[in-house]
């Protein structure tokens, strides 16, 4: 970790004043070292103020997504991975597969400020407004056989639930296959694509795509969800910070595969269980009751006549 990244995390996590002479002594640095990593740090936009008698602050209020903050929180194994951040692009998961077809490794993470084509699944468009947000996508290269794939959604469900969970006491749902809900409405949306050899059935990379609402508001969303979303609604936060935890426990996930485990956790925070529920299969409607999930991440359904279990597709709560 570098000077610079250490000296930011020693602001970021301060809720006051730190003075240079502080901060020199905890890292073991000198004054010098402390002046110049604070003038780096400025010249990367963060906004820290200087006061004579009582040091650095760090304007926590201007949120800036940057390389070096999410350095900051992510744990020392995952430091060295490689972070691009954006003030804004087309799409978050356009530039992971970019990047993936000319090598990237696993663990990198993309971020932007904003997406002028942020995608959803199916084709739909994403609401990805400039600071609202957090638009990220992650480069994954699993040892996984290409059969077991459907568990990376699962992962990334998990993944983002463990992280949101450290930043608000409402509680975070899930609802198959991958939304994230809270009081019944979606606060985060994820898109996994795959690249795969389909004649040795080798996966080339998965890309995560993340978008979570963080502080968008009802004229934020458009018409047609409007009703369904919302967002985290949370004060003081630093998305650097909410970044590099979905990295973290993502990232932690795949090195500690425990396919057992974390199908518990996705089972746990299922919404839909017990529910009536909506589904389409050939153009047509149809009806019954979330009961379980199946070894390999479908939704089981219950019927008059039996059990189905769906692999893909959407659901929804029917509305009587
Ligand atoms: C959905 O709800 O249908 C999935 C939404 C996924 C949105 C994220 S935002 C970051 C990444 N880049 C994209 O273009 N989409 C994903």
């Amino acid at each position: 970790m570098s000077t610079k990244d250490k000296v930011l995390e020693l602001l970021q996590k301060s809720e006051e004043y730190i003075s240079g002479e502080d901060i020199a002594n905890r890292l073991g640095i000198s004054r010098t070292a402390v002046w110049k990593a604070i003038k780096s740090l400025r010249d990367n936009e963060f906004e820290i103020s200087a006061n004579t008698n009582k040091g650095y602050f760090l304007n926590k209020g201007k949120d800036i997504i940057s390389v070096y903050g999410i350095k900051s929180f992510l744990k020392e194994k995952y430091k060295e991975n490689p972070i691009f951040v954006y003030d804004t692009i087309d799409s978050t998961n356009w530039e992971a597969k970019r990047i993936s077809m000319e090598g990237a490794v696993h663990g990198t993470i993309i971020v932007s400020d904003e997406q002028t084509k942020g995608r959803g699944r199916y084709g739909r468009a994403f609401a990805s407004k400039k600071g609202k947000g957090i638009y990220m996508s992650m480069v994954l290269k699993p040892e996984f056989d290409i059969y077991e794939v459907a568990f990376s959604t699962i992962i990334s469900a998990v993944g983002v639930l463990r992280a949101l969970k450290k930043f608000t006491t409402e509680k975070i749902e899930i609802k198959w296959v991958n939304d994230l809900y809270i009081n019944s409405k979606k606060i985060c949306g994820i898109l996994n694509e795959l690249v795969c050899d389909i004649e040795t059935k080798n996966i080339d990379f998965i890309v995560t795509g993340i978008g979570i609402n963080i502080n968008a508001c009802e004229r934020d969303f458009d018409d047609d969800i409007k009703d369904k979303a919302s967002s985290l609604q949370i004060h003081d936060f630093v998305r650097n910070n909410i970044i590099s935890e979905i990295a973290n426990e993502i990232l932690d996930i795949f090195e500690n595969f425990d396919k057992k485990q974390i199908l518990e956790e996705y089972k746990n925070f299922q919404m839909l269980f017990g529910k009536e529920i909506v589904y389409e299969k050939d153009g047509e409607e149809y009806f019954g009751i979330a009961e379980d999930i199946s070894d390999d991440g479908g939704l089981i359904i219950k019927k008059d006549e039996g059990y189905v279990t769906l692999n893909s597709g959407e659901v929804s709560v029917r509305q009587k």
